[in-house]
């Protein structure tokens, strides 16, 4: 286990973990709570050192003061999160709302598509439509039904649910463009589709809504470093034009995304990721090598210099 030193940062008021590498984070943070709006995203930076990871609020309660995120450990950043983000601790730094708010008015009946993880970034706009009068269909895809999570939550705010599994373990076998050719057989009125997930599923409904020219949203997740518009880290390619989607977006027209230019980016720097994931692995097992009587706060206190799990680890 890594020895985190304490934040003051925001506060972690509860966690669940969906799979082995997938889980939720309910964080304290009255201000972000009130500020959000369905499709924006925050900057998280776990410890003063953690690398600045983009997270998309998954969802908010003003009331209570709460922002909730739904993580998948894929590298070094996001697995470190997994292990000291416990409930008790705190996240050392949170920035945003980041992006431009998904719009939720002025349309009867659309179509809310996760892939994956990508389930937890379109709840907030399924149920903003919801509120905002339309009807709305939600499609959700797993690879299996253990994987499943928030079925209840889409229950409560889609006037019907279609649930695809790759392996056909739960709804229908499929994937979510098979769900969506099954939304578009049984309504001629579609005003929009908006599809969250990895981008060959994203391009996979922009190609299947194409011939029916309704309109089709997704929202973007290139590598992103500032957030703010200044380092270029997060171009993509819409139509004719370059946008920047941090700024821009992160939710863009689906039919104009070069999804193989973003797809080509967000492997650039797979070497320097995969030494970072490696780096920080030893330094993890090296600690549970340690003798017990040195370890974490007793090892701190003793003197004696054990390695850091976060040093030569920065930057990602
Ligand atoms: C707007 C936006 C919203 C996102 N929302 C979520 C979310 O809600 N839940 C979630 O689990 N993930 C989300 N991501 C992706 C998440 O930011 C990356 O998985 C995370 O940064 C990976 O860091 P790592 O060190 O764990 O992995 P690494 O080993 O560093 O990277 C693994 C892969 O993650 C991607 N990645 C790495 N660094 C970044 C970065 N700075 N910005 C974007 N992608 C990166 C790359 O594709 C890379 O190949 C979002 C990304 C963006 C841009
Ligand atoms: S993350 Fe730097 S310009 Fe968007």
């Amino acid at each position: 286990m890594v020895d985190a030193k304490p934040s003051p940062g925001f506060k972690i008021l509860a966690r669940e973990d969906f799979s082995d590498v997938t889980y939720s984070l309910v964080i304290h943070h009255p201000l972000m709570a009130k500020a959000a709006r369905p499709g924006q995203f925050v900057i998280v930076m776990t410890h003063e050192s953690g690398e600045r990871v983009p997270l998309t609020i998954a969802d908010f309660d003003r009331a209570k003061g709460t922002v909730t995120l739904v993580v998948q450990a894929v590298g070094k950043s996001t697995k470190e999160m997994q292990q000291i983000c416990q409930v008790g601790t705190s996240i050392h730094g949170m920035v945003g709302p980041m992006g431009v708010p998904s719009p939720l008015t002025g349309k009867k009946k659309v179509v809310c598509v996760g892939g994956g993880l990508g389930v937890a970034p379109i709840y907030p706009q399924a149920r903003g439509f919801k509120e905002n009068g339309a009807y709305v269909i939600g499609i959700l895809g797993f690879r299996t039904k253990k994987l499943i999570f928030w079925e209840d939550k889409f229950r409560a705010c889609c006037d019907e649910l279609i649930l695809c599994t790759d392996d056909g373990s739960a709804g229908m076998k499929g994937f979510v463009s098979d769900g969506i050719k099954l939304a578009i057989a049984g309504h001629r009125n579609i005003d929009e589709v908006v599809a969250i997930g990895p981008p060959i599923m994203m391009k996979a409904c922009a190609d299947t809504t194409r011939p029916h020219a309704i309109k089709t949203i997704v929202s973007l997740n290139p590598i992103m470093v500032d957030g703010t518009g200044m380092c270029g880290g997060c171009r993509v390619k819409i139509g004719d034009e370059i946008k920047f989607a941090c700024v821009d977006g992160p939710d863009f027209d689906g039919h104009k995304v070069d999804f193989g230019d973003l797809m080509m980016r967000l492997k650039r720097y797979a070497e320097e990721e995969k030494a970072a994931l490696e780096r920080w692995s030893e330094n993890c097992r090296m600690m549970q090598r340690a003798p017990p009587a040195l370890k974490g706060g007793e090892a701190a206190e003793s003197g004696l210099p054990l390695p850091d799990p976060f040093d030569g680890v920065l930057g990602g």
